[in-house]
């Protein structure tokens, strides 16, 4: 679906000819050093960003220069690596901000998704008074309100508890098994290792490996590029 996409800033190549191929029913990771082009291919995959080279499709259309709002309705949602929820409105009010059409079923959807999380005690609690991880638990479930078929998580288990980080991962794996696609960005390999199926590697913007956690996690050259420097 990402093909040999090249995103540059200025003089900075931030992603460059990277390439994925993502199945549906799957969960994918994407690590790399800091500043290897992970947010920035998000960006450019949900149309944040527009990728300077190459394509992007989704479900067979190409997607890339559409508008974030429109590649948002064809089915891709995603968190963002600095948390967005809106600290003024409950946590309910959090959800129904994405739909306006029919509020009772968008209601109903959003209070379904709170007891998903486990967080339905707390969905008439502003937003702004929950700890970190209920938020991002907030955010979470809001890009859920569509029910899209590709999820980005952009490092959703930084600074999560544990035991909202197991919240966290029974929901993404009941995602995958309803069919939907994740992929996330995420810094602690405990979590990449026990949830992804395939992982990509990312280095200076460029695509270094991809494979099996356990196979990507002895690779001697991710190593490197983690370590080595
Ligand atoms: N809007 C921008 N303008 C200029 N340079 C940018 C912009 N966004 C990203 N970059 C640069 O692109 C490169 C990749 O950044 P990116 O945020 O995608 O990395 P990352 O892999 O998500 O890093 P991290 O692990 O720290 O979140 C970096 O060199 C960064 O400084
Ligand atoms: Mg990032």
């Amino acid at each position: 679906m990402v093909d040999r996409v090249v995103k540059r800033f200025g003089g900075v190549t931030a992603v460059n000819k990277v390439s994925l191929s993502l199945e549906a029913g799957r969960i994918y990771g994407l690590i790399g050093p800091k500043g290897s082009g992970k947010t920035t291919l998000f960006n450019c995959i949900t149309g944040v960003d527009q990728a300077d080279e190459g394509q992007i499709r989704f479900k067979g259309q190409r997607i890339d220069g559409l508008k974030p709002h429109q590649i948002f309705h064809q089915g891709i949602g995603r968190t963002f690596q600095v948390i967005r929820v809106f600290p003024e409105l409950t946590a309910l009010e959090n959800l129904l901000v994405v739909t306006t059409d029919d509020y009772a079923a968008a209601r109903a959807r959003a209070e379904d998704l709170l007891r998903f999380v486990k967080l339905e005690r707390l969905a008439n609690e502003y937003a702004g008074n929950l700890s970190y991880g209920q938020q991002k638990l907030v955010e979470f479930v809001r890009v859920l309100m569509t029910d899209p078929e590709l999820v980005l998580l952009d490092e959703p288990a930084a600074g999560v508890n544990r035991t909202l980080l197991n919240e966290l991962l029974d929901a993404v794996r009941t995602l995958r098994d309803r069919g939907k696609t994740v992929l996330l960005v995420e810094h602690d390999m405990k979590v990449v290792m026990g949830l992804c199926e395939t992982v990509f590697v990312l280095d200076h913007g460029e695509k270094l490996t991809e494979g099996p956690p356990g196979v990507i996690q002895t690779d001697e050259r991710v190593i490197e590029a983690y370590f080595g420097r």
